[in-house]
């Protein structure tokens, strides 16, 4: 069949590269796309966000499913697009429809998720403009740190833990009242402090059943002892070591079925996957957020566990059959490292050209924000390639993707040698 994905990170390439290995899959759109993806797919310069855009790719080439990979268009609503148009109507979107992906692009309906179906996360209220003054006083009853999330999608940056209460109260105003994050802050979640140590568990799912595909554990900030300013990602590990059987049978029956079965019940049509942000305190698992799209650099280390054909897993998907496929997971450790331009998370420059490519041997190269220019790989973005390997261990495969990277080059290069420090 004919496949669009949708995106242009090293999620997209890690996704692609995985489909490409299906029979199923005969011809690949990936729009944007990058570097990595034009060397396995084609590449057709379209915003995913540009839905009218996206219908004449998919009825001009005859695409037969579209697979959605960052959460913009899904929150936007390209599912309900598809459904409500006569033309692409009978064409499967991998991902949840409009209301289902307000589980990440609303903090506020997430909570509420997980309070109605009674599913483990830390305590919560939310506040507006007209309540800033209610919200100064719940953040007098809580125990410091202070937990102020957006309720809107904030390119990752609408969460800030504070230790000081005044401060926490002035930072509250600021994103109700001076819209610290434009409207994506017109509302504020509180949330009660987890400490523990995070996680991430990745489920496909058809509205009815699901798959729990492999854990992995990434590494937010940009420096190394996770300090410094957060990322998208700078590296990750599957599986990840301390989700041994008894966590995961808990994370299962107390968070993902209630989550799949809670969908249901709700009338939200989802059929793509659920990323879950976890936080285990004391060997007990809490929601800490949705997201309804895969990770990234989460991907580059699932996807490589995943034995099972996705293009398969898709259609099953769309058919709402996922009861009756079995999923093959490589017992293999994978890790991925991000080398990133220097300068990221803030300002970088772009379009320097990347080098030793070709001279990788026994890891995977997947391209983020790269490009091709005068036929060669030059970056066009903060996140640029992520290299991921497999090991007996986990510190088996970091050690090659080091390897790997030590002969790639380009000006301002960084990465972080730590990835796993903590495991
Ligand atoms: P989120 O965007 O909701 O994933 O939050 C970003 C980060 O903030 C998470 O990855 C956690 O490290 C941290 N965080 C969010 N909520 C909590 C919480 N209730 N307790 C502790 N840390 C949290
Ligand atoms: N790596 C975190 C995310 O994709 O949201």
């Amino acid at each position: 069949m004919t496949i669009l994905l949708l995106g242009s990170g090293g999620r997209e390439h890690a996704l692609a590269w995985k489909m490409l290995q299906s029979k199923d899959c005969s011809k690949l759109f990936v729009a944007p796309g990058n570097a990595g993806t034009a060397s396995i797919a084609v590449n057709v310069n379209i915003n995913p966000n540009d839905f009218e855009a996206v219908k004449q790719l998919v009825l001009a080439e005859n695409i037969e499913m579209v697979v959605v990979g960052p959460e913009d268009p899904l929150v936007k609503g390209i599912y309900d697009y598809f459904q409500n148009d006569e033309a692409l109507q009978s064409i499967p979107v991998i991902g949840p429809s409009k209301i289902g992906a307000q589980l990440e692009g609303s903090k506020e309906f997430a909570k509420e998720f997980l309070v109605k179906h009674n599913i483990p996360t830390a305590a919560y209220d939310s506040f507006t403009k007209e309540t800033v003054e209610q919200g100064c006083v719940f953040l007098t009853t809580l125990k410091p740190p202070y937990v102020l999330k957006a309720d809107g999608l904030a390119a990752g940056k609408g969460v800030l833990i504070i230790q000081d209460l005044a401060e926490a109260q002035e930072e509250l105003r600021n994103m109700l009242v001076n819209e610290k994050f434009g409207s994506a802050s017109a509302k504020v979640v509180i949330e009660e402090f987890l400490d523990g140590i995070e996680l991430s568990c990745f489920v496909l799912t058809d509205g009815k059943n699901y798959k729990v595909l492999p854990t992995a554990k990434d590494y937010k900030r940009i420096g190394e002892g996770d300090t410094g300013l957060n990322t998208g990602g700078m590296g990750a590990v599957s599986p990840v070591p301390f989700a041994d059987a008894v966590l995961m049978e808990k994370i299962e029956s107390r968070i993902v079925k209630p989550t799949i079965d809670g969908l249901q019940k709700d009338g939200i049509p989802y059929k793509g996957f659920v990323f879950i942000g976890l936080i285990n305190v004391a060997n007990e698992p809490y929601v800490i957020e949705y997201n309804v799209r895969m990770g990234d650099p989460e991907t580059e280390v699932v996807m490589p566990r995943l034995q099972s054909d996705l293009v398969q897993l898709f259609k099953a998907v769309a058919t709402q059959t996922l009861d009756q496929v079995d999923l093959e997971i490589d017992p293999r450790s994978a890790t991925t490292i991000m080398v990133v331009s220097g300068g990221y998370p803030e300002d970088y420059e772009k379009g320097k050209v990347i080098s030793g490519l070709e001279n990788v041997e026994g890891s995977i190269v997947f391209h983020a924000g790269t490009a091709l220019k005068d036929n060669q790989v030059v970056t066009n973005g903060g996140r640029v390639i992520a290299v991921t390997s497999y090991g007996d261990s986990f510190q088996e495969a970091i050690k090659k993707s080091y390897q790997n990277i030590a002969k790639l080059n380009f000006d301002k290069m960084y990465f972080r040698k730590d990835i796993g420090f903590d495991l």
